[in-house]
């Protein structure tokens, strides 16, 4: 199978959340954030406070499923790059929640590790785009510290929560 997954959400949240690519649960079902690590960003979401169904629309800068999950070629992103700029522009939302290196440099064109950028805010044409780490790579963490990956994504998320509901 290899189906077009374009999105799911709310067309109309203040927020949407964008990662690398379908995988293999999301091109089965047609939908971004269907799999593993799709329901542990979206259980973060909610635990950081943001209402996933009336906030957050999802995508993908890749619309579908690369062979074997290999990273997109600079070729695929280029080609499908245009897409995810028409789907932000249309959701037009207060914030973006760049999740991973691939969305990072797509949107914000830059080439430093996610590690220095995570957390800091972009203000492109008026939207707020926060880079955060890929949900794959903080399955790999204890839950219980704040200082690893996984709680630095927690305190970036709350602060997009702060954002989306001005607290
Ligand atoms: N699911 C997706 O749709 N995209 C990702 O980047 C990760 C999980």
């Amino acid at each position: 199978m290899n189906r077009l997954v374009v999105g799911s959400g709310n067309i109309f949240g203040n927020l949407v959340v964008v990662g690398e690519a379908p995988g293999a649960q999301e091109d089965l079902e047609g939908k971004p954030f269907v799999g593993k690590s799709g329901k542990f960003l979206k259980n973060l979401l909610e635990v950081s406070g943001i209402n996933i169904y009336e906030e957050v629309y999802f995508c993908n800068v890749i619309k579908c499923r690369p062979p074997r999950n290999r990273k997109p070629t600079p070729n695929e992103i280029s080609i499908h790059k245009p897409w995810l700029i028409q789907q932000i522009k249309l959701v037009n939302p207060k914030v973006v929640v760049l999740a991973g290196s691939t969305a990072m440099k797509t949107i914000l064109e830059v080439n430093k590790p996610i590690s220095k950028l995570r957390g800091k805010c972009f203000n492109l044409e008026g939207i707020e785009y926060i880079p955060i780490f890929h949900p794959s790579y903080l399955l790999r963490f204890s839950q219980n510290e704040i200082n690893n990956p996984y709680g630095l994504t927690l305190k970036d998320l709350q602060n997009v929560r702060n954002k989306l509901y001005n607290l």
